[in-house]
């Protein structure tokens, strides 16, 4: 099997010869390759310039042989495409140019050159599924709406996201404004991901968990189960492209699976599963023995060990940690090994090629 093929397979919960493995953040920082780029360029300017987005991506499949590639860039890119744009601190986080902070300005908000002005977006996945062929899977990518909307009303990195929180609480109507826009935007972006060829698409919930199990639902997953039935995800399990629910879904028809990370949120399973990804994400705090229990078996598992272990483990322990998550989810069919969150940019690389040399000779 190729890695595109493990991947897709994994993703549908078909068999594989065993678990497809790539890395949240597996581009950026704890390369030396990457460092090099940075001392001429800026993030932004990798991120916007194709060439560059397209090296960037490749350069961790290069180094360690990922089964799937994910696109340089940032879930920033649509608050930007929609008006507000963002840099960086010389100190480190977020900084966008004001904070979306009343009704005017979700009004000024704009959806109409979303795909417009991301078409740098749509040029780099183009190359990169020329450059990848069949040997290893493409993944596009979006934030959800309320992990989009936290950053954009503190207008950057913050050390609590309470805003967008007390958005939702005190003015429920402004909320589902900004959840409404940010999801026409979303849907926009990745249809025309699909359109560049995208073998998967996930959406990162990463503040999923500062939401209490009550207002997940309803300020979260509610905005992930509009997206994917927009976008026409295949129904998830390994029947999917028999389903006559997808032959009659029009011309979205054949849409690539969704994963969803939703981090902090897995007392939401059924909520969570009720979005309609196909493959679920599993934060780096929780069981994957408990994940595979409480999931139903035709939504394939993506997780879960700890970032923290690429820092400050040996590769002998790495290699142990991950031994012990590919036994606890042997013979399921739709599993992905990944870290629980993304990769810590002090990660040392003799742990990174540990992992992937475990999950590559497990039998
Ligand atoms: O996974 C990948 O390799 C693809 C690239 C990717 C980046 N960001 C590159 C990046 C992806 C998928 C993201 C998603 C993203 N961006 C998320 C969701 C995932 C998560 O980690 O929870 C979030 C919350 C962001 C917002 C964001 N972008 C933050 C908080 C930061 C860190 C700011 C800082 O100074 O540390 C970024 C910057 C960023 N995005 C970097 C990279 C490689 C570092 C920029 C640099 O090189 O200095």
């Amino acid at each position: 099997m190729t890695g595109r093929q493990r991947f897709s397979s994994a993703c549908q919960c078909r068999s594989v010869d065993r678990p497809p493995v790539w890395l949240m953040r597996q581009a950026g920082r704890a390369l030396p390759e990457y460092r090099r780029l940075k001392e001429t360029y800026s993030f932004v300017e990798l991120v916007q310039t194709p060439e560059l987005a397209v090296e960037v991506t490749l350069q961790p499949v290069r180094r360690f042989g990922f089964d799937a590639a994910i696109l340089f860039s940032d879930i920033l890119v649509v608050p930007e495409a929609m008006g507000q744009p963002y840099g960086f601190r010389d100190t480190g986080g977020v900084v966008m140019d004001f904070a979306v902070s009343s009704a005017a300005d979700i009004a000024r908000l704009s959806v109409a050159q979303v795909v417009e002005r991301l078409s740098y977006v749509d040029q780099s996945l183009r190359m990169l599924r020329k450059e990848l062929g069949e040997q290893t899977a493409l993944i596009g990518f979006s934030g959800s709406p309320w992990t989009l909307a936290t950053f954009m009303m503190e207008g950057g990195s913050a050390e609590k996201f309470t805003r967008a929180l007390a958005l939702f609480r005190d003015d429920r109507k402004a909320y589902y404004a900004l959840a409404e826009k940010l999801t026409e935007g979303i849907v926009a972006y990745l249809r025309m991901q699909i359109a560049a060829g995208v073998d998967a698409l996930q959406l990162f919930d990463s503040h999923g968990g500062h939401l209490s199990a009550a207002e997940f639902p309803e300020a979260s997953a509610r905005w992930l189960r509009e997206i994917i039935a927009r976008i026409g995800a295949p129904a998830s399990g390994p029947a999917a492209h028999a389903s006559a629910a997808l032959k009659a879904a029009g011309p979205e028809a054949g849409a690539p699976p969704v994963i969803v990370f939703s981090l902090g949120t897995h007392r939401n399973w059924d909520d969570l599963v009720g979005t309609g990804a196909n493959v679920l994400g599993v934060d780096w705090q929780y069981s994957l023995a408990e994940a595979r229990q409480a999931v139903p078996e035709r939504v394939a598992l993506q997780g879960n060990l700890a970032p923290a272990l690429l820092t400050e483990a040996t590769p002998e322990d790495v290699a142990r940690e991950a031994t012990q998550l590919l036994v606890a989810m042997r013979g399921r069919p739709g599993y992905i090994f990944n870290l629980g969150h993304g990769v810590p940019p002090n990660a040392r690389l003799e742990n990174i090629a540990a992992l992937v040399e475990t999950v590559r000779s497990f039998k």
